[in-house]
């Protein structure tokens, strides 16, 4: 088959999306190391792991035999195929939709190229002309306001490449044109002139400002903002889209942040220039600025690239973030908060401060600390529902609850959403913890999606009320997320328990000490034969399937657990984790059904006639309901990512 030429648009976005840890672990079992993924390398034998994957960087590199290159490179060594075959395989793994370029485009994308190139130097060569700029007179208060009102060092002036715009009509027009030859045309596509409307010739843009280039992950200058040393409009002037820059696309100082990011597993993510540049000249070197817009997903995946755990905080002026505003500020990547996809922090500065004035105050530990103790996005928009709302009154009572409901229904993660409705159930109960169960009860049923007719309804939702209760159900079915949540945990903990015989006796510990039970009747059966089975050298699996045909079990539902793919034998690496997420899964989910099933116990007694079971059910209920808050909420994250 003749494959077709690509479009660049497509190698690049098949480059963003196929992870070099997914791509090689299909074919190498890697194992953690550090920032950093090891392994027996592919291309040449070897005993001990020379093979590196970092996923920071997208690269593999072999200390053995020195191969190394991207995850298309990667794909392309091992099996001998051509660069497009390989980018079209990963475009439909990764569901990449696929462009293709005809004879003409592709003499026309030849033509783009080389413009980039030209626009590139235009660039770089007008950066220069603007530095230069600053150091001489007519840059003089250009040089003093960053000293005196912005408190830089000339070290960060230097490394930002800070420079001036002199005030005259066409300086960097007549440089660059008359001066360096570059074609007046050039100059313009790449926002830096523009013709006049009358009589001929091009004019500066950018005139008598404070010049800050705009820098892409690799370093060059792609666009400049320009800030006004008066009180001219507008305050920041911002180079026009261009072939090289797209603001939607570009984060500000992230060539500098990226290895920052990377370190600290988090990044900051600041609306202004001067919040950027300032938290760099404080050492805070995993910051970026968002240059003033709401935060696009191709701004947040270029950053997330950087963080393993995915950790986002964004430190916008407080003053402007009322609720709406900040919506507005997160733009598109609530969806990927809501579910579980980044982990989304907010930090408002005290007294509506940005970062750069704070950090003219304040130390950069100060700064720090506020960082570390940001709100996740979530707690943040209940503190901001809450604030100046007086809940004995029924109106802002009612309000409340109508805003909180509306938060909660966003949450995707199941888990997480109960955490929520509990957290808010207490807010919402004044410290009566009586009305802490009617509450939740509340929540739950306001943020339940109808319920589909053909399918029983769960007995707790409707068991509140004033109707006469029906006879308790022995067992609850946990939601339908949570059972296979549950599936999964359970499986994968049988499966480590059968393969891994260094495994069992933690197994068997953890179970025990935190008094769980298999809930999956199939899995709690093949619980009992396994622990039945007191022959331990041998082949325990051989043993459990003769012992199915014994006893004739059907052995469907459960043979999967006797065999290990090839994605499991990587997956089998991370045993000690893998054992403690099923563990803490299950404990969730047991503690949830506890809950449950006392709250319901609760409900359905008559306090006047039976005060002692009334009370014995209410310590119950809420005992558990303590245990499920301290579940550590970050661990949730993770439990769901493992499974
Ligand atoms: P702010 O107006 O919040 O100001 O703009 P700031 O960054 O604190 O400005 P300073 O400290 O007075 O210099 C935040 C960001 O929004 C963009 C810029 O990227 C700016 O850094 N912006 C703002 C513009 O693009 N144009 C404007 O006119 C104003
Ligand atoms: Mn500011």
């Amino acid at each position: 088959m003749q494959i077709p030429r690509l479009h660049p648009d497509t190698i690049e976005e098949v480059k963003l999306r196929a992870d070099i840890v997914d791509v090689v672990s299909e074919y190498v079992v890697l194992r953690k190391r550090g920032k950093d993924f090891v392994g027996l390398c592919p291309f040449h034998d070897e005993k001990s792991p020379s093979f590196t994957v970092s996923q920071t960087k997208q690269m593999y590199y072999c200390f053995g035999c020195q191969a190394g290159g991207n995850a298309i490179k990667f794909v392309m060594d091992l099996g001998k195929r051509s660069f497009a075959e390989v980018v079209l395989d990963l475009a439909r793994r990764y569901q990449v939709p696929v462009q293709t370029l005809e004879p003409e485009q592709r003499q026309e994308l030849q033509r783009q190229l080389s413009l980039r190139e030209q626009l590139y130097e235009v660039l770089a060569t007008s950066a220069q002309f603007y530095q230069h700029a600053l150091r001489q007179s007519q840059g003089q208060k250009a040089i003093q306001y960053l000293q005196s009102n912005r408190k830089l060092q000339e070290e960060t002036i230097q490394q930002f490449g800070l420079g001036y715009a002199p005030a005259g009509w066409e300086t960097l027009s007549r440089y660059l044109v008359e001066d360096k030859h570059y074609p007046a045309q050039l100059v313009e596509k790449a926002g830096l002139i523009k013709p006049r409307k009358e009589g001929g010739g091009y004019y500066d843009v950018f005139r008598d400002r404070l010049m800050i280039p705009i820098r892409d992950v690799q370093g060059r200058v792609i666009a400049f903002g320009g800030r006004t040393l008066t009180d001219e409009q507008p305050k920041y002037l911002n180079s026009p889209e261009t072939e090289l820059f797209s603001k939607g696309k570009t984060l500000f100082a992230l060539d500098r942040a990226k290895t920052g990011i990377s370190q600290l597993d988090r990044a900051v993510v600041v609306e202004g220039y001067f919040d950027a540049i300032a938290l760099h000249a404080a050492g805070i070197n995993n910051a970026v600025a968002s240059l003033g817009t709401a935060l696009s997903l191709e701004q947040v995946r270029l950053v997330l690239r950087y963080t393993e755990s995915k950790q986002l905080v964004l430190n916008f002026d407080a003053d402007k973030a009322g609720t709406n505003a900040a919506e507005r500020a997160i733009g598109e990547i609530a969806e990927l908060a809501y579910k579980g996809e980044v982990q989304l922090k907010i930090l408002n500065l005290p007294n509506g401060k940005d970062a750069d004035e704070y950090l003219r105050e304040r130390t950069p530990e100060d700064y720090a600390e506020l960082l570390a103790n940001a709100p996740l996005w979530l707690d943040w928009q209940i503190q901001q529902v809450l604030q100046n709302r007086d809940l004995k009154q029924a109106t802002d009572f009612q309000q409340v609850t109508q805003q909180i409901v509306k938060l909660l229904k966003n949450i995707a993660n199941s888990d997480t959403r109960n955490y929520y409705v509990s957290y808010c159930a207490e807010i919402l109960s004044l410290g009566d913890t009586r009305l802490i169960p009617l509450r939740v009860e509340n929540l739950l049923t306001q943020i339940a999606p109808p319920a589909p007719t053909y399918s029983k309804p769960v007995s707790a939702r409707k068991a509140w009320g004033n109707e006469k209760l029906s006879p308790l159900p022995t067992s609850h079915s946990p939601l339908p997320s949570d059972r296979s949540l549950l599936e999964h945990a359970e499986a994968l903990l049988l499966r480590i328990y059968l393969h891994c015989p260094e495994q069992r006796q933690a197994i068997i510990d953890e179970l025990e000490e935190r008094d769980l039970q298999f809930s999956l009747s199939h899995h709690r059966f093949l619980w009992r034969q396994i622990l039945e089975t007191t022959v331990e050298q041998v082949d325990l699996i051989s043993t459990l399937q003769n012992r199915y045909l014994e006893l004739s079990e059907d052995l469907g539902l459960i043979s999967h657990l006797f065999h290990l793919n090839e994605k499991w034998k990587t997956e089998i690496i991370r045993i000690p984790q893998l054992v403690q997420a099923a563990i803490a899964c299950m404990d969730l989910v047991m503690l949830e059904k506890r809950y449950r099933h006392f709250l319901e116990l609760w409900q359905q007694t008559d306090p006047e006639a039976e005060p002692e079971k009334y009370q014995f059910y209410y310590q119950a209920f809420y005992t558990e309901k303590l245990k499920l808050q301290k579940i550590d909420r970050q661990r949730l994250f993770s439990i769901t990512e493992l499974l």
